[in-house]
């Protein structure tokens, strides 16, 4: 039987949620044009599109928040964030920017030039929007490991590193503008990389002279992990193990919205490099704002400092990676294949396996979120062929390595029977999944479609 660790909290303030029904399910979908990004927050019961942001803040945050100094230059709040950054981080310069996509749009640019390439463990999908809008290549170097959803491996977000050997050789090392490190691998499940992993590829970075970035969205669960899964790791604390994970890397880019425990926020770090830090100053003054508070109001640099701390707390880590593995393992209990073992932060539930009746090109992760959605007002998104913008030379749609559907839990949100339901609900679902045809884009952006596209129902 599924395990639940009890919560390290408890709760202070609520938020109503609203049950819908079928009906009104079915209409709010269709005035959505089937996109999960434009459904109305009130037409959904449990939100699970995204980790990022949904955080519950602490009082302790709360109480941060109320003592923010809003001053333009200098603010003490950015003083509060710098000094917790530093801290953890090590690096030279930290940047405040107003969320992880900013921190990409001032680094990217400034490696990558059109003709380059940057190869990743995985590139999450706005990672990837701004190695192409550089005019570069993306290129994924995943551990095998993850294609195979059902089978156990502690570490399978690491980068598969004889390939990135191969690429290196095969692009030239000058033609590689960076190597890009995500922990943990969102768009592979939120699996786990080694430190061992990190260290190699590290190495391999040096080695050639190519900039290892660290994509730290949700560093602070990678950490957990290799506490929990890693050889020789066990006794040590987070915040040691984080300090090894950020030694290898050249330069960070950060969203604090998922392991920050804030609302929004993010950050950009460079270990060194007096060229890049001068880069970055001279994009973040047109783009985010002045450097002392880079897109965000003293308030929430306030609230990420205080989230910061707290969301390497290991208490809080069980906690939440529990609540994620607790999901998995009663969605495992039911019948319902997932990525396993289960993310840090979300369910990705293997729609390939759900709806082999429906091809990449018609979205199987996408259909199944919007069955879900119209089973139980439970919002997921598609992390598969969806989310991979059409090719830019061709036009022709491209087929993802994994078509999963993602149910991420927010942070201190839900509880133990908001997840059973969920559970219960996919369960349910796994019986009616052949009555679902797929989906076909009626219209589209360049870049990043998935969040604006209009969709229909495919019918045969
Ligand atoms: C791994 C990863 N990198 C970058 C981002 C982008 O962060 P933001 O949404 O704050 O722009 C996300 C967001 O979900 C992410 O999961």
């Amino acid at each position: 039987m599924a395990k639940y660790i009890p919560e390290p909290y408890r709760i202070k303030m609520v938020e109503p949620i609203r049950q819908t029904s079928y009906e009104e399910r079915v209409e709010a979908i269709r005035a959505a044009d089937y996109n999960m990004f434009s459904l109305a927050s009130s037409d959904v019961y449990i939100d699970m599109l995204t980790d990022s942001g949904t955080n519950a803040m602490s009082d302790q945050q709360w109480a941060a928040a109320m003592r923010g100094d809003e001053s333009y230059a200098g603010s003490r709040s950015y003083e509060e964030l710098m000094e917790v950054a530093h801290d953890i981080f090590h690096y030279k310069y930290i940047q405040p920017v107003h969320q992880g996509r900013a921190a990409e749009n001032m680094l990217f640019p400034l490696l990558l030039k059109e003709g380059m390439v940057s190869i990743s463990n995985y590139h999450f999908d706005t990672t990837s929007g701004h190695v192409l809008l550089s005019g570069a290549k993306v290129v994924n170097c995943v551990s095998p490991e993850a294609a195979d959803t059902q089978n156990y491996a502690p570490f399978k977000g690491n980068m598969d590193t004889e390939k990135l050997r191969r690429l290196i050789a095969e692009y030239g090392e000058e033609k590689v503008g960076c190597i890009v490190m995500t922990i943990t691998c969102n768009s592979a499940g939120g699996q786990a990389v080694s430190l061992a992993n990190i260290q190699e590829t590290g190495a391999i970075a040096r080695e050639h002279k190519i900039p290892l970035v660290i994509d730290a969205a949700r560093y602070a669960e990678n950490a957990f992990f290799i506490k929990e899964r890693e050889e020789g790791q066990g006794d040590r604390t987070i915040k040691d193990i984080v300090g090894d994970i950020f030694a290898e890397g050249d330069a960070f880019t950060f969203s604090a919205k998922k392991d920050g425990i804030v609302n929004m926020g993010g950050l950009v770090g460079v270990r060194e490099d007096a060229d890049l830090i001068k880069g970055i100053k001279s994009r973040v003054v047109p783009y985010e704002g002045f450097l002392t508070y880079g897109g965000l109001n003293g308030r929430d640099m306030a609230a990420m400092a205080v989230g910061l701390i707290e969301g390497l707390d290991e208490n809080f880590l069980r906690s939440y990676v529990g609540q994620a593995k607790y999901l998995g393992d009663r969605c495992r209990e039911l019948g319902v294949p997932i990525q396993y073992p289960t993310g840090g932060h979300a369910v990705f539930v293997d729609a390939k396996k759900v709806m082999p009746h429906i091809p990449y090109y018609r979205f199987p992760a996408h259909t199944l979120c919007v069955a879900l959605y119209l089973e139980g007002g439970i919002r997921g998104c598609d992390i598969g062929s969806f989310i991979l913008d059409p090719d830019p030379q061709t036009g022709e749609q491209l087929e993802a390595d994994m078509e999963l559907a993602r149910f991420c839990i927010p942070r201190r949100t839900y509880t133990q029977s908001h997840l059973d339901y969920v559970a219960e609900k996919l369960a349910d679902l796994m019986k009616k999944s052949e009555e679902f045809q797929g989906f076909e884009v009626v219209e589209q952006a360049k870049v990043l479609r998935h969040f604006t596209a209009r969709l229909k129902p495919y019918t045969a």
